[in-house]
């Protein structure tokens, strides 16, 4: 079929606005359906909504041809996929942070200590290039609970608003790394699906330019 893979979050902070981009571009895409994978009538694209930790390894396998997805998860996936576009929504940043009673103010804090995070390789890439050796515990959400129950610590985690941090009683030491969402594309695409995908960006691109 002549259309362009498009993988979107099935629901989660990138859902909405990952929609809302592709409705200001002139696609229609229904609302309240749902099918995990739908077709839009006004442009040759099909939406697959996906869990969002799913969709590196997607497009790895060029299961679908682009996907909408955070910047970090990217990297901490250590996939090749190609990013296309920064969207610019989404943005965050993946920090250590410790308890606000803990004395210290860097990374060095973690020398022989604890830490909770999500994001295993960013983390321990980051350790290692600041030569502090931690011990790593993997735990996939609620990553500022872990301090508090004394499963590690401090933390490494995405923080937005920062609420969740202040909420916890935690305090943000050091940024790891800065993350938003991205357009990203598989390895090898179709002729076809490089089409769409360019009239895809063009509109993208003035949807953009019309904001700033
Ligand atoms: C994300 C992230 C942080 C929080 C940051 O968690 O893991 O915990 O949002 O946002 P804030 O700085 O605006 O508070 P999410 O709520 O998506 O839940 P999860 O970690 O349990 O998946
Ligand atoms: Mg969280």
């Amino acid at each position: 079929m002549n259309t362009l893979k498009i993988a979107i979050q099935k629901s989660g902070r990138l859902n909405e606005d990952s929609l809302r981009l592709l409705r200001s571009c002139g696609i229609a895409v229904d609302n309240g359906t749902d099918q995990l994978k739908v077709t839009t009538p006004n442009f040759p694209l099909e939406i697959f909504y996906l869990r969002n930790s799913d969709i590196p390894q997607y497009l790895e396998d060029g299961v679908v041809d682009v996907g909408i997805i955070g910047k970090n998860l990217l990297v901490e996936s250590g996939s090749n996929v190609r990013v296309v576009e920064r969207l610019g929504f989404a943005r965050c940043r993946l920090s250590l942070a410790i308890p606000k009673s803990a004395v210290g103010s860097e990374v060095t804090y973690f020398e022989g200590r604890k830490i909770a995070t999500s994001y295993p390789n960013t983390t321990s890439a980051y350790l290692r290039s600041k030569n502090v050796v931690a011990e790593i515990h993997e735990i996939s959400g609620s990553v500022e609970i872990a301090p508090n129950i004394g499963l590690a610590d401090g933390i490494c985690d995405l923080v937005s608003s920062g609420s969740t941090l202040f909420k916890n009683n935690l305090k943000e030491i050091e940024t790891v790394a800065t993350s938003e969402a991205v357009l990203a594309c598989a390895p090898i695409i179709t002729e076809t699906a490089k089409e769409i995908l360019d009239k895809l960006l063009f509109r993208i691109k003035a949807v953009q330019r019309a904001k700033n």
